[in-house]
């Protein structure tokens, strides 16, 4: 069984508890009161609940360590720690909202500018990911490793589609032109968390997407990086928060989608 530090064993357990209220509110869907945040954005109140549930519970444990989340204030770290709670309370919105199972709590921790763990839990697959710095990455208690795959023919590639009011939509579709004749197929899920855990896992062999929010992409950075893969930003820099783009892969084919994508 993999060792657990104590922080990851923090952010587990914020993740576990903050996933039981989420199924319950999913299982009650018609209850759910939702209000827009933007076209096609929204925000329930089981996200703002979420989110308070792993706040509260990630700053008893690290009082010190400020706070990114996709639904309420950001508040610095205090007392000198440079360490950050990046955090998606569900990701997967839009999944949750009409009412299909693919969603997940994401809670990543930066130091110093650079992702040192992550977790990312599936509460309705009981999929935990998680991942720390030289530690290796995890579903559960199982070691993940990403694909081993090589051949362009039989990679997938998982992305997020522009939806009204969001994204490059022409940019969008060139590069899709461009790209699906040369793959085995493209995934949208609707999970930009999932699909990092999911290239971690060797169950893709590529995740590109941008418009990207930090939270979305946080945890699962350090997921693939120790699961042995490579991530960038979709020019091939380390500047996946400030462009808001990644493109996430196994180091053999990362030069190859790369130049397809660009
Ligand atoms: C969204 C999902 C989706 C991605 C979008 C994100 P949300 O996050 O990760 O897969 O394509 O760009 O905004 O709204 O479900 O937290
Ligand atoms: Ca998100």
């Amino acid at each position: 069984m993999p060792a657990k530090s104590a922080t990851i064993t923090v952010m587990i357990r914020a993740a576990e508890k903050a996933a039981k209220g989420l199924l319950r509110d999913f299982g009650e869907l018609e209850n759910l009161q939702v209000r827009k945040k933007g076209p096609a954005d929204f925000v329930s109140v089981a996200d703002i609940r979420t989110e308070k549930l792993i706040r509260d519970e990630l700053a008893y444990a690290r009082p010190d360590f400020g706070f990114l989340g996709e639904e309420s204030e950001e508040s610095a770290a205090t007392n000198n720690s440079s360490c950050r709670w990046i955090v998606d309370p569900i990701d997967g919105t839009t999944n949750f909202l009409h009412g299909i199972p693919h969603f997940c709590i994401s809670i990543g921790l930066e130091k110093d500018g650079e992702i040192i763990a992550g977790v990312i839990y599936d509460p309705i697959k009981q999929e935990m990911f998680w991942a720390e710095k030289d530690g290796g990455a995890f579903c559960n208690e199982r070691k993940l490793r990403v694909s081993g795959r090589e051949d362009l023919r039989e990679a997938l590639l998982a992305t997020g589609i522009p939806f009204a009011g969001h994204g490059d939509h022409d940019g969008f579709l060139t590069k899709m032109k461009n790209t699906m004749p040369q793959i085995a197929g493209v995934r949208r899920l609707g999970s930009a968390a999932l699909d990092l855990a999911y290239v971690a896992a060797g169950r893709y062999e590529a995740y590109w997407e941008t418009h990207i929010k930090p939270w979305d992409i946080a945890a699962g950075i350090i997921l693939v990086r120790e699961a042995g893969g490579k991530v960038t930003d979709a020019d091939g820099g380390n500047d996946m928060f400030q462009k808001r783009s990644i493109l996430a892969t196994s180091v053999s084919l990362h030069d190859r989608f790369l130049t397809l994508l660009r």
